[in-house]
């Protein structure tokens, strides 16, 4: 499989922000373009920061794929355990995973990484396939990249979610 171009990806994230930097353009755009570059996805979005419930959770954000989970608790399933160790995650084998949360039944691998405003977590971007261990570590360290350009440029206004 040839390796997708991250730069490239990484300077199209730059060039959708230059447009516009709110998150939700920006995301939608984002998941939709890590949607057309990579193979083998089933799954690709964000989930964003809410603070509204007595749990502090993940809300589903823009994504392209099948209906997903609404709601995900901090230290739940992969996005969970992202958000609250602040450690991305690269999972070969999602049913290996303590507490995966199967949205799909297609999911075999996943990738998530957190995303921060002024140092803390503000949401993650996670991605699924339907491949076992679809996602190299060359991968892994592209998908970083392009979570830090976010981290970088993207305005998160109104983030986190709050009553
Ligand atoms: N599998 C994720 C849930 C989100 S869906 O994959 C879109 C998890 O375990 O956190």
């Amino acid at each position: 499989m040839s390796q997708p171009d991250y730069q490239l990806l990484c300077a199209q994230v730059r060039s959708f922000a230059e447009e516009d930097a709110h998150w939700l353009p920006l995301l939608s755009n984002v998941s939709a373009l890590i949607m057309d570059t990579l193979t083998d996805l089933n799954w690709a979005g964000f989930y964003l920061a809410d603070t509204r419930m007595q749990e502090r959770s993940l809300l589903l954000g823009p994504f392209q794929g099948k209906v997903a989970c609404v709601h995900i608790a901090f230290g739940k399933g992969v996005c969970g355990t992202a958000a609250a160790a602040d450690e991305p995650q690269l999972v070969p084998n999602v049913h290996e995973f303590p507490g995966h949360i199967a949205c799909d039944s297609a999911s075999n691998s996943e990738v998530v990484i957190p995303l921060h405003a002024a140092g803390d977590v503000i949401g993650v971007l996670d991605i699924d396939s339907p491949l076992l261990a679809r996602f190299s570590t060359e991968d892994f360290a592209g998908l970083k990249a392009v979570a830090s350009t976010l981290d970088e440029v993207t305005d998160f206004s109104g983030l986190p979610l709050t009553k």
